[in-house]
Protein backbone atom coordinates (compact mmCIF):
# COMPACT_ATOMS: atom_id res chain seq x y z
CA UNK A 1 0.00 0.00 0.00
CA UNK A 2 1.06 3.18 -1.19
CA UNK A 3 0.34 5.97 2.21
CA UNK A 4 0.55 9.25 1.89
CA UNK A 5 3.07 11.19 3.67
CA UNK A 6 1.96 14.80 4.78
CA UNK A 7 4.24 16.95 6.65
CA UNK A 8 3.06 20.34 8.92
CA UNK A 9 6.13 22.36 8.99
CA UNK A 10 6.48 25.51 11.92
CA UNK A 11 8.94 28.14 11.77
CA UNK A 12 9.65 30.42 14.35
CA UNK A 13 13.05 31.04 15.11
CA UNK A 14 13.16 34.58 14.62
CA UNK A 15 10.81 36.80 13.92
CA UNK A 16 8.59 35.10 10.79
CA UNK A 17 6.13 33.06 12.21
CA UNK A 18 5.62 30.05 8.87
CA UNK A 19 3.62 27.34 8.13
CA UNK A 20 3.52 24.74 5.64
CA UNK A 21 2.31 21.52 4.39
CA UNK A 22 4.40 18.83 2.51
CA UNK A 23 2.60 15.73 0.95
CA UNK A 24 5.23 13.46 -0.12
CA UNK A 25 8.05 15.54 -0.59
CA UNK A 26 5.52 17.91 -2.87
CA UNK A 27 5.00 21.80 -1.26
CA UNK A 28 1.66 22.52 -0.86
CA UNK A 29 1.13 25.76 0.66
CA UNK A 30 3.58 27.87 2.74
CA UNK A 31 2.41 30.58 4.82
CA UNK A 32 3.88 33.63 6.29
CA UNK A 33 3.58 35.98 8.50
CA UNK A 34 6.46 38.91 9.09
CA UNK A 35 6.43 41.31 11.93
CA UNK A 36 6.65 44.87 11.71
CA UNK A 37 6.76 45.64 15.42
CA UNK A 38 10.72 45.70 15.06
CA UNK A 39 11.05 48.39 12.97
CA UNK A 40 11.40 51.33 14.94
CA UNK A 41 13.97 49.65 16.76
CA UNK A 42 16.92 48.83 13.98
CA UNK A 43 17.05 44.86 15.21
CA UNK A 44 14.68 42.18 16.51
CA UNK A 45 13.50 42.83 20.06
CA UNK A 46 13.36 38.73 21.17
CA UNK A 47 10.17 39.31 23.61
CA UNK A 48 8.14 41.51 20.95
CA UNK A 49 8.78 38.70 18.50
CA UNK A 50 7.08 35.49 21.33
CA UNK A 51 4.76 37.50 21.30
CA UNK A 52 3.83 38.19 18.07
CA UNK A 53 4.56 34.76 17.18
CA UNK A 54 2.01 33.55 19.91
CA UNK A 55 -0.51 35.94 17.94
CA UNK A 56 0.40 34.89 14.70
CA UNK A 57 0.80 31.14 15.25
CA UNK A 58 -2.70 30.00 15.00
CA UNK A 59 -4.45 31.74 11.71
CA UNK A 60 -0.60 30.67 10.52
CA UNK A 61 -1.04 27.07 10.61
CA UNK A 62 -4.96 27.47 9.62
CA UNK A 63 -3.98 29.39 6.68
CA UNK A 64 -1.42 26.74 5.48
CA UNK A 65 -3.74 23.93 6.47
CA UNK A 66 -6.78 25.61 4.37
CA UNK A 67 -4.31 26.37 0.78
CA UNK A 68 -3.15 23.02 0.65
CA UNK A 69 -6.81 21.51 1.72
CA UNK A 70 -5.59 19.04 4.03
CA UNK A 71 -7.64 18.50 7.25
CA UNK A 72 -5.44 18.36 10.57
CA UNK A 73 -6.61 14.98 10.76
CA UNK A 74 -4.80 13.64 7.53
CA UNK A 75 -1.33 14.79 9.04
CA UNK A 76 1.45 12.14 9.43
CA UNK A 77 4.08 14.25 11.55
CA UNK A 78 4.65 17.79 12.59
CA UNK A 79 7.86 19.31 12.05
CA UNK A 80 9.25 21.80 13.99
CA UNK A 81 11.93 24.45 14.48
CA UNK A 82 14.22 23.58 17.98
CA UNK A 83 16.71 25.80 16.66
CA UNK A 84 18.73 27.80 16.70
CA UNK A 85 17.03 30.75 17.25
CA UNK A 86 15.38 33.18 20.14
CA UNK A 87 14.81 31.34 22.93
CA UNK A 88 10.91 32.62 23.50
CA UNK A 89 9.94 32.73 19.76
CA UNK A 90 11.29 29.02 19.79
CA UNK A 91 9.20 28.51 22.52
CA UNK A 92 6.02 29.56 20.54
CA UNK A 93 6.52 26.91 17.59
CA UNK A 94 7.75 24.04 20.01
CA UNK A 95 5.05 24.43 22.03
CA UNK A 96 2.26 24.48 19.52
CA UNK A 97 3.48 21.20 17.56
CA UNK A 98 3.83 19.33 21.16
CA UNK A 99 0.22 20.73 21.90
CA UNK A 100 -0.95 19.68 18.09
CA UNK A 101 0.33 16.40 18.13
CA UNK A 102 -0.85 15.31 21.60
CA UNK A 103 -4.61 16.07 20.32
CA UNK A 104 -3.99 14.50 16.63
CA UNK A 105 -1.91 11.50 18.20
CA UNK A 106 0.68 12.10 15.41
CA UNK A 107 4.52 12.25 15.78
CA UNK A 108 6.81 15.15 15.96
CA UNK A 109 9.97 15.93 14.11
CA UNK A 110 11.85 18.59 15.34
CA UNK A 111 14.18 20.29 12.89
CA UNK A 112 17.89 22.11 13.16
CA UNK A 113 16.94 25.72 11.31
CA UNK A 114 19.95 25.16 9.44
CA UNK A 115 19.54 22.14 8.15
CA UNK A 116 16.36 23.64 6.78
CA UNK A 117 18.34 26.26 4.92
CA UNK A 118 20.60 23.60 3.48
CA UNK A 119 17.71 21.47 2.51
CA UNK A 120 15.46 23.87 0.93
CA UNK A 121 17.01 23.23 -2.90
CA UNK A 122 14.71 20.03 -2.32
CA UNK A 123 11.50 21.92 -2.19
CA UNK A 124 9.42 21.50 -4.75
CA UNK A 125 6.13 22.04 -6.40
CA UNK A 126 6.29 19.71 -9.53
CA UNK A 127 7.60 16.00 -9.50
CA UNK A 128 10.16 17.62 -12.54
CA UNK A 129 11.65 20.62 -10.64
CA UNK A 130 15.60 19.68 -10.46
CA UNK A 131 17.12 18.91 -7.21
CA UNK A 132 20.56 18.41 -6.01
CA UNK A 133 22.69 15.32 -6.31
CA UNK A 134 24.66 14.24 -3.05
CA UNK A 135 27.08 15.18 -1.92
CA UNK A 136 26.76 19.27 -2.72
CA UNK A 137 28.62 21.67 -1.54
CA UNK A 138 26.16 24.31 0.24
CA UNK A 139 27.02 27.79 0.86
CA UNK A 140 24.82 29.40 3.94
CA UNK A 141 25.12 32.80 4.46
CA UNK A 142 22.63 34.65 7.05
CA UNK A 143 22.41 36.95 9.72
CA UNK A 144 24.30 34.27 11.73
CA UNK A 145 26.27 32.27 9.57
CA UNK A 146 28.49 31.60 7.14
CA UNK A 147 29.61 28.22 6.56
CA UNK A 148 30.40 26.02 3.84
CA UNK A 149 29.32 22.52 4.51
CA UNK A 150 29.41 19.61 2.52
CA UNK A 151 26.26 17.82 2.19
CA UNK A 152 26.45 13.83 2.08
CA UNK A 153 22.74 13.07 2.46
CA UNK A 154 19.85 14.75 4.36
CA UNK A 155 20.99 13.86 7.60
CA UNK A 156 25.08 14.15 7.40
CA UNK A 157 26.42 17.06 6.56
CA UNK A 158 30.21 18.47 7.71
CA UNK A 159 31.37 21.60 8.04
CA UNK A 160 34.51 22.47 5.97
CA UNK A 161 34.84 25.80 6.41
CA UNK A 162 33.08 28.74 8.58
CA UNK A 163 33.30 32.27 10.22
CA UNK A 164 35.68 33.14 12.76
CA UNK A 165 33.67 36.22 13.57
CA UNK A 166 31.08 37.84 12.07
CA UNK A 167 28.71 36.52 9.27
CA UNK A 168 28.67 37.98 6.01
CA UNK A 169 24.49 39.00 7.09
CA UNK A 170 26.64 41.45 10.00
CA UNK A 171 28.81 42.58 7.97
CA UNK A 172 25.94 43.92 5.46
CA UNK A 173 23.80 45.29 8.43
CA UNK A 174 26.37 46.79 10.63
CA UNK A 175 27.64 48.51 7.91
CA UNK A 176 24.60 49.64 6.57
CA UNK A 177 23.65 50.80 9.94
CA UNK A 178 26.68 53.07 9.58
CA UNK A 179 25.33 54.68 6.48
CA UNK A 180 21.89 55.06 7.85
CA UNK A 181 20.02 52.54 6.25
CA UNK A 182 17.35 50.94 7.72
CA UNK A 183 17.66 46.93 9.80
CA UNK A 184 18.16 44.81 8.28
CA UNK A 185 20.68 46.66 5.57
CA UNK A 186 21.67 43.70 3.35
CA UNK A 187 18.37 44.13 1.03
CA UNK A 188 19.01 48.46 0.85
CA UNK A 189 22.83 47.67 -0.01
CA UNK A 190 22.01 44.78 -2.27
CA UNK A 191 19.76 47.91 -3.89
CA UNK A 192 22.00 50.87 -3.64
CA UNK A 193 24.58 48.31 -5.33
CA UNK A 194 22.23 48.41 -8.59
CA UNK A 195 23.49 52.15 -9.15
CA UNK A 196 27.16 52.19 -7.73
CA UNK A 197 30.65 51.32 -9.13
CA UNK A 198 31.66 48.63 -7.24
CA UNK A 199 35.50 49.69 -7.86
CA UNK A 200 35.33 53.00 -6.38
CA UNK A 201 36.18 52.26 -2.77
CA UNK A 202 38.63 49.04 -1.50
CA UNK A 203 38.20 47.61 1.48
CA UNK A 204 40.04 45.14 3.25
CA UNK A 205 40.09 41.38 2.44
CA UNK A 206 40.85 38.97 5.41
CA UNK A 207 43.31 36.81 4.82
CA UNK A 208 42.66 33.91 6.25
CA UNK A 209 44.16 30.14 6.30
CA UNK A 210 41.67 27.35 4.93
CA UNK A 211 38.09 27.42 3.89
CA UNK A 212 37.22 29.68 7.12
CA UNK A 213 35.73 33.10 6.84
CA UNK A 214 36.14 36.38 8.43
CA UNK A 215 34.31 39.65 7.77
CA UNK A 216 35.42 41.65 11.12
CA UNK A 217 38.42 43.12 9.06
CA UNK A 218 36.44 44.35 6.32
CA UNK A 219 33.93 45.86 8.67
CA UNK A 220 36.56 47.83 10.22
CA UNK A 221 37.95 49.08 7.09
CA UNK A 222 34.84 50.39 6.06
CA UNK A 223 34.04 52.23 9.30
CA UNK A 224 37.56 53.69 9.14
CA UNK A 225 37.70 54.72 5.38
CA UNK A 226 33.82 56.41 6.12
CA UNK A 227 35.20 58.34 9.11
CA UNK A 228 38.36 59.46 7.45
CA UNK A 229 36.00 60.71 4.62
CA UNK A 230 33.76 62.34 7.28
CA UNK A 231 36.37 64.04 8.49
CA UNK A 232 36.66 66.54 5.74
CA UNK A 233 33.44 65.94 4.05
CA UNK A 234 30.68 66.11 6.56
CA UNK A 235 28.07 64.69 3.41
CA UNK A 236 30.35 61.63 2.37
CA UNK A 237 27.77 59.19 3.34
CA UNK A 238 24.93 60.81 1.20
CA UNK A 239 26.76 61.51 -1.30
CA UNK A 240 28.01 58.23 -1.87
CA UNK A 241 25.77 55.61 -0.65
CA UNK A 242 25.28 54.04 -4.44
CA UNK A 243 29.83 53.42 -4.51
CA UNK A 244 29.98 52.65 -1.07
CA UNK A 245 26.99 50.57 -1.16
CA UNK A 246 28.38 48.44 -4.35
CA UNK A 247 32.35 48.70 -3.25
CA UNK A 248 30.73 47.09 0.13
CA UNK A 249 28.73 44.37 -1.47
CA UNK A 250 31.62 43.75 -4.00
CA UNK A 251 33.91 42.86 -1.24
CA UNK A 252 32.07 40.83 0.54
CA UNK A 253 31.42 38.67 -2.74
CA UNK A 254 34.88 38.14 -3.20
CA UNK A 255 35.80 36.91 0.64
CA UNK A 256 32.57 34.19 -0.19
CA UNK A 257 33.84 32.85 -3.82
CA UNK A 258 37.12 33.08 -2.69
CA UNK A 259 36.37 30.23 -0.17
CA UNK A 260 34.04 28.35 -2.31
CA UNK A 261 36.32 28.25 -5.23
CA UNK A 262 38.57 27.17 -2.40
CA UNK A 263 35.71 24.17 -1.24
CA UNK A 264 35.24 23.25 -4.55
CA UNK A 265 39.09 22.21 -5.77
CA UNK A 266 39.55 20.80 -2.33
CA UNK A 267 36.83 18.52 -2.57
CA UNK A 268 35.99 17.56 -6.19
CA UNK A 269 32.50 18.27 -5.69
CA UNK A 270 30.60 19.37 -8.89
CA UNK A 271 27.35 21.05 -7.43
CA UNK A 272 26.70 23.73 -5.54
CA UNK A 273 24.01 25.45 -3.70
CA UNK A 274 23.41 28.65 -1.55
CA UNK A 275 21.22 28.85 1.11
CA UNK A 276 20.46 31.51 4.16
CA UNK A 277 19.18 35.19 4.15
CA UNK A 278 22.06 36.82 1.85
CA UNK A 279 21.67 34.07 -0.46
CA UNK A 280 18.97 36.67 -1.42
CA UNK A 281 21.51 39.27 -2.76
CA UNK A 282 21.68 39.64 -6.28
CA UNK A 283 25.27 40.33 -6.51
CA UNK A 284 25.71 36.87 -4.19
CA UNK A 285 23.44 35.32 -6.48
CA UNK A 286 25.15 36.25 -9.96
CA UNK A 287 28.40 35.56 -9.05
CA UNK A 288 27.98 32.00 -7.83
CA UNK A 289 25.77 31.47 -11.22
CA UNK A 290 28.41 32.43 -13.18
CA UNK A 291 31.30 30.70 -11.33
CA UNK A 292 29.42 27.37 -11.76
CA UNK A 293 28.94 27.96 -16.02
CA UNK A 294 32.54 28.81 -16.02
CA UNK A 295 33.60 26.08 -13.89
CA UNK A 296 30.97 23.35 -15.45
CA UNK A 297 29.20 22.79 -12.09
CA UNK A 298 25.90 22.59 -11.89
CA UNK A 299 24.30 25.75 -9.42
CA UNK A 300 21.49 25.35 -7.03
CA UNK A 301 19.87 29.25 -6.00
CA UNK A 302 17.24 29.22 -4.17
CA UNK A 303 13.75 31.41 -5.25
CA UNK A 304 14.47 34.39 -2.70
CA UNK A 305 11.32 33.31 -0.90
CA UNK A 306 12.74 30.24 0.24
CA UNK A 307 16.36 32.06 1.04
CA UNK A 308 14.78 34.02 4.81
CA UNK A 309 13.21 32.33 7.26
CA UNK A 310 10.15 29.68 5.91
CA UNK A 311 8.20 26.61 7.43
CA UNK A 312 8.51 25.17 3.73
CA UNK A 313 12.34 24.57 3.96
CA UNK A 314 11.27 23.18 7.82
CA UNK A 315 8.82 20.88 6.68
CA UNK A 316 11.49 19.55 3.65
CA UNK A 317 13.50 18.40 6.24
CA UNK A 318 10.70 17.01 8.44
CA UNK A 319 10.05 15.30 5.74
CA UNK A 320 13.43 13.30 5.22
CA UNK A 321 12.98 12.92 9.07
CA UNK A 322 9.85 11.21 9.24
CA UNK A 323 11.20 8.87 6.11
CA UNK A 324 13.78 8.01 8.06
CA UNK A 325 11.93 6.90 11.54
CA UNK A 326 13.65 9.97 13.28
CA UNK A 327 11.24 11.29 15.45
CA UNK A 328 11.37 13.60 18.80
CA UNK A 329 9.94 12.90 22.22
CA UNK A 330 7.80 15.59 23.88
CA UNK A 331 10.20 16.46 26.69
CA UNK A 332 12.85 17.61 23.79
CA UNK A 333 13.43 21.30 24.77
CA UNK A 334 14.30 24.35 21.85
CA UNK A 335 18.25 25.31 21.76
CA UNK A 336 19.72 29.00 21.49
CA UNK A 337 22.59 27.47 19.99
CA UNK A 338 23.58 24.58 17.71
CA UNK A 339 25.79 23.89 14.53
CA UNK A 340 24.93 21.72 11.63
O1 LIG B 1 18.65 33.71 7.04
P1 LIG B 1 18.13 34.99 7.58
O2 LIG B 1 16.76 35.43 7.14
O3 LIG B 1 18.06 34.97 9.14
C1 LIG B 1 19.05 35.18 10.07
O4 LIG B 1 20.16 34.65 10.00
O5 LIG B 1 18.67 35.93 11.01
O6 LIG B 1 19.19 36.11 7.16
C2 LIG B 1 19.01 37.47 7.47
C3 LIG B 1 20.18 38.22 6.86
C4 LIG B 1 20.26 39.68 7.28
O7 LIG B 1 21.59 39.96 7.66
C5 LIG B 1 19.86 40.43 6.02
O8 LIG B 1 20.45 41.72 5.90
C6 LIG B 1 20.40 39.50 4.96
O9 LIG B 1 20.09 38.21 5.43
N1 LIG B 1 19.79 39.75 3.65
C7 LIG B 1 20.45 40.25 2.61
C8 LIG B 1 19.52 40.36 1.54
N2 LIG B 1 18.32 39.89 1.99
C9 LIG B 1 18.50 39.52 3.28
N3 LIG B 1 21.73 40.61 2.49
C10 LIG B 1 22.12 41.11 1.29
N4 LIG B 1 21.30 41.25 0.24
C11 LIG B 1 20.00 40.90 0.31
N5 LIG B 1 19.18 41.03 -0.75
Amino acid sequence: MNKEVIILGIESSCDDTSAAVVRNGLLLSNAIAGQKVHEEYGGVVPELASRAHQQNIVPVVAAALSRAGISPAQLSAIAFTRGPGLLGSLLVGTSFAKGMSLGLRCPIVDVNHLHGHVLSHFIRREETDAVPEFPYLCLLVSGGNSQIILVKSPAEMEILGQTIDDAAGEAFDKCAKVMGLPYPGGPHIDRLASEGNPAAFRFARPHIDGLDYSFSGLKTSFLYTVRDHLKTNPEFISRNLPDLAASLQQAIIDILMDKLAKAVKQTGVRTVAIGGGVSANSGVRNAVAEFCARKGLRAFIPPREFTTDNAAMVAMAGYFKYLDGDFCSYDSVPYARVSI
